[in-house]
């Protein structure tokens, strides 16, 4: 046996996998792989495996562990470390969870439907009015998901330079940069918590000061602590999938004009478009806290455990035609939101931020295309979110 593979690696293109993930696809389901400081840790890379593992007992998100996989040096930070839901276990994660669910349900984020289109019409309007060339990143990847969760958080959209800024910096950054981030961030979050308690606005946040802070089951700290949770999580993540998504459909124009034929595609268009972008490479980061049998290996209690997105997501066994990109098949199934008790609290209204998003640029300005060879976009990132630089487009 060869050694342990390094990972994460870089992508060469935007929505497929790093050339170097065949290999470990190939010794999958489980193998070992190298992190970026030398240590070993498991990763699964089947789609059922994934699945079994992200629901056994003994798998733990407790970062504070000292056998914790830190996948890149960012993620060492004390922050990164103490991140409320991410980093917790039941029962902690999962009364925070009950706070939380209902205000990201399905039925809560279909009301959000009208405002939502009314936010994407301005952005198209500003796209249209601007002429191409237009660089989709600044005028909508980045600037749609931020403003969404401020609205539902009822954090003024007016600093938004700033946490755009700084939730790229806490994902992509290098260890320094993370750090001073993440803390620029709390000191915010500290203040607007603060100023909240003292006078609840409307807003996801005054919400939970009134049903939460001021009967005493939440504290200040941990008001601070999921705040920043649900803004960095809600920013990078669907302002990424955004843009690969739009790439991807760009340069798949047969199974965009299946998209235009019929509307009604796009849903399903979306989460085939999740499954084969994969934004989220590493689904999850995890411990195992005690022995976990699994396709014939014994991962030891201590050893770290990695879940792959990118290749569950195109695992031959559960999907036909797994690196094919098709609109209209069927078996879209995928871990991008992750699965199992961590499974992704903003799904829903990332769902939506991509259909209302994705409709209104394809039906609004059609003949879109991109304005430079998809060999020349940026991409930065690897393991967590794969962030395009800049997505010039023509029409
Ligand atoms: C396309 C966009 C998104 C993707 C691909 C994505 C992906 C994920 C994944 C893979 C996880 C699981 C992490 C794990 O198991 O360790 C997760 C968790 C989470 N996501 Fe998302 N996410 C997206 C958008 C959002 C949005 C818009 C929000 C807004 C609130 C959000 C909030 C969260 C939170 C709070 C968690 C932690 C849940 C927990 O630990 O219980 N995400 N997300």
């Amino acid at each position: 046996m060869t050694e342990a593979p390094p990972y994460p690696q870089r992508r060469t293109c935007p929505y497929e996998p790093p050339p170097g993930y065949r290999e470990i696809g190939e010794r999958g389901p489980v193998l070992k792989v190298t992190l970026f400081d030398g240590r070993e840790a498991w990763m699964v890379t089947g789609y059922r495996e994934s699945r079994e593992i992200l629901t056994h007992p003994n798998l733990s998100s407790q970062r504070t562990h000292p056998g914790f996989p830190i996948v890149a040096p960012r993620f060492r930070s004390q922050i990164a470390r103490s991140l409320a839901l991410i980093a917790m276990d039941p029962p902690v994660h999962d009364v925070y969870r009950r706070y939380l669910n209902p205000h990201f349900s399905l039925k809560t984020v279909r009301a959000m439907r009208p405002a939502l289109e009314e936010i994407v019409s301005g952005f198209i309007d500003a796209i249209v009015e601007q002429g191409p060339p237009a660089d989709l990143v600044p005028m909508l990847a980045v600037p749609l998901p931020s403003l969404v969760i401020c609205r539902h958080l009822g954090v003024p959209y007016e600093d938004h330079d700033f946490f755009q800024d700084a939730s790229g910096k806490v994902m992509l950054g290098t260890e320094e940069e993370s750090a001073t981030a993440a803390q620029d961030l709390v000191d915010y979050i500290d203040r607007l918590v603060a100023a909240q308690i003292k006078e609840p606005a409307d807003g996801l946040l005054g919400t939970l000061v009134r049903e939460r802070v001021i009967p005493g089951d939440v504290g200040h700290d941990e008001l601070v602590s999921i705040a920043l949770v649900l803004l960095i999580a809600a920013h990078e993540t669907t302002s990424s999938s955004l843009a690969l998504g739009i790439i991807t459909l760009l340069e798949h124009p047969e199974q965009l004009a299946r998209v235009l034929e019929d509307p009604g595609r796009l849903p399903g268009a979306i989460e085939e478009l999740l499954r084969y972008i994969a934004t989220t490479d590493l689904v999850a980061t995890r411990v195992a806290k005690g022995d976990i049998e699994i396709a014939g290996h014994l991962i030891r209690e201590g050893e770290g455990v990695l879940v792959s997105g990118t290749l569950a997501n195109r695992d031959a066994q559960v999907h036909g035609r797994a690196h094919e990109f098709d609109v209209l098949r069927e078996d879209t199934h995928h871990l991008t939101f992750g699965f199992g008790i961590h499974q992704c609290l903003g799904q829903n209204l990332a769902r939506l931020e991509l259909e209302v998003a994705l409709n209104q640029l394809l039906t609004r300005i059609p003949g879109i295309r991109l304005a430079v060879p998809v060999d020349e976009l940026p991409i930065l990132g690897a393991g967590t979110v794969q962030r395009v630089l800049r997505l010039p487009v023509e029409w």
